[in-house]
Formats: structure tokens, sequence, C-alpha cells
């Protein structure tokens, strides 16, 4: 399964913070956001990676994130010209995917739980139809939606709905065969001028091929969209990680841990990086790697 990161969009809801830089460049407590997302799809398996952004805005992730190889990953690039909806994604990738299935997160999307990757590992192996999920929500209205039967059968799909549905908000992470694209194709901008993801999951559904797995109340996803979001999740990952003594969304532990890097590789670059404290971390991972390989 390959994996795609939309990570454009004009994020007017952070002006002035985001008038000259990506939303997804901003910090979630001591990284970039677009770290979260990327650590999903890493931790569910997937390690071929498209970054899709503003053209204005790639020079910025390609010299944050390079060719992925310092996270045992490969990264590629491509440009959306106008924030024309999170389903024209798929129509961008449509050369990269080929004939795969293709794993879909917004990148600005942070979710976080026990249990998340090895769920996403079962689940990004799925070749036929889409996957989406469902998290209850205290304001389903901001979101697109799902109605679900007691079965979690999905019912029926609203974008947005100004009376209430269902609480089951689709957070931003989607699953699609390689149908995808040609799927995309056929759909037409909404009143808003875009294209809708919520327009192109209805399409799996009514072919019967929409499947809604619904992420319980163990599972964070926060949103990441206004100034007072941006700041509680940076609060989230700062209380987590101080009381564990534990990196969330460490990309090059991650690439470790996955078996996409090896000890030495993770050394070179916790070396580069020991000015700091995310060089220190990962400095103190090698060093107790090395120390269970000695004991083993
Ligand atoms: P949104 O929150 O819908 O939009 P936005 O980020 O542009 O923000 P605002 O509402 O403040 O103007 O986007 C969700 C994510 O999807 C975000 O990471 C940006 C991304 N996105 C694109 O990359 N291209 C698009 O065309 C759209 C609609 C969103």
């Amino acid at each position: 399964m390959k994996g795609i990161v939309l990570a454009g969009g004009s994020s007017t809801r952070l002006y002035p913070l985001t008038q000259v830089t990506s939303k997804q460049l901003l910090p979630i407590y001591d990284k970039p956001m677009v770290y979260y997302p990327l650590s999903i799809l890493m931790l569910a398996g997937i390690r071929d990676i498209l970054m899709v952004t503003r053209k204005d805005e790639q020079t910025a992730f390609q010299r944050i994130l390079g060719d992925g190889s310092q996270f045992g990953i490969h990264l590629s690039y491509a440009v959306q010209e106008a924030p024309r909806g999170i389903a024209e994604a798929l129509i961008i990738g449509e050369s990269f995917q080929k004939s795969e299935p293709v794993c879909l997160i917004l990148g600005d999307n942070l979710l976080y739980g026990e249990g998340l990757p090895k769920f996403l590992q079962t689940v990004a192996v799925r070749n036929r139809g889409a996957t989406i999920f469902g998290y209850r929500v205290q304001n389903p209205g901001a979101y697109g939606v799902v109605r679900l039967s007691k079965t979690s059968e999905p019912l029926e799909l609203v974008e947005k709905p100004q009376a209430f549905v269902s609480p089951y908000a689709i957070p931003g992470l989607y699953i699609y065969d390689q149908e995808a694209p040609s799927l995309a194709k056929q759909l037409k901008p909404s009143k808003r001028g875009e294209l809708e993801i919520t327009d192109l999951n209805k399409l799996y559904l009514e072919r019967g091929q929409l499947t809604v797995e619904r992420l319980g109340r163990g599972i964070a996803w926060l949103d990441t969209g206004t100034a007072e979001s941006l700041f509680q999740a940076g609060q989230f990952v700062e209380v987590i990680e101080k009381r564990q003594g534990l990196k969330i969304a460490c990309l090059e532990e991650i690439g470790y841990r996955m078996g996409y890097m090896s000890l030495e590789q993770l050394q070179i670059r916790a070396q580069s990086l020991k000015n700091n404290q995310y060089g220190q971390y990962l400095l103190e991972l090698v060093r107790q790697e090395v120390e269970e390989e000695v004991l083993a």
C-alpha cells in the first residue's frame, strides 16, 4: 500500500499565522505538524509516500523532510495548484498510486492511541473498496459525518450537516483501492468549489464498497485548524511526552522500530541532531538499543 499526505490548503482560519507558512509546518509542541500524519502512515506499514503541497510551499517541505531516507521511507512530491478539494489528491496522485491501494491522510490530522498502529496495519492490507473511520465528537456539524447501523454498516454520509445526523465525524484518514482516481475524476465541484471527499465516499457507498471502522474513545483525534485547537494539540503532546519520557511521532524512532532503518543509520541521524533535545532523545534511544544488544 502507498500513502499520500495532503498538505496544501489555504488555512485561512489560522491567519495571520499561516500567511507565509504552511499550517502543516507549524509546531505541534516539539515538531512540525506534518510529522504526525507521516507517523500514522509509517506505523501502518507504509513507506512509499507522496507529499502533496502548494507550489510555493514545496521547497519548505523538501527542506524539512527531504527524500525521507533519514526516516527509512521514500518521499516524493507533487503540487496542488489550488485548494480544489481533498478528493483532488487522488487525481494528483494517480500515476504515483499506479494499480495499488492507497492510504490518504490530511496533513493536519493528529491521531494517537493504544493499539492504533496494529489496527491500522490490519486495515491497510485491504485492497478492495474504501475504508473510512468514524469518531464520536461533540460538534459533528463541523465535519463530514457518517450515520451507522447498529452493526456499524454505513447508511448515510453528509458533509457538515446543519441538523443532527450522527455523532460520528470522519477523520482525515481514508483507504482506497485502485479505482479511486477514476472515481474522483467523475466528481463535480461542490457549491464551495471543491471536489469533496464525502462525495467520493458516497460513490463507494452506492457501490456497496464502503467500510467504516469506529475509532473508540481510547484514541485521540485532535483538530489543529484554529489557534485554540492548535494550542491544545501542542499541550496534549507536551503532557504525554513529559509524563512518559517518550516522544509522539518521532519519525526516526518509528523508522527504526518498524525495521525501516538500521541502528547505525539511526545513530548517524541522532549525531547530526545532537545539539537539541530531539537529537538527545534519539541518542538515548541508540544507547538503550546498544545496551540491549550487548545483553542479548
Ligand atoms: P481544511 O481544514 O478543510 O482547509 P484549510 O486547511 O485550507 O483551512 P481553512 O479552513 O482554515 O481555510 O483542510 C483540511 C486539510 O486538507 C488541511 O491539511 C489542508 C488540506 N487541504 C488541501 O491540501 N487541499 C485542499 O484542497 C483542501 C480543501 C484541504
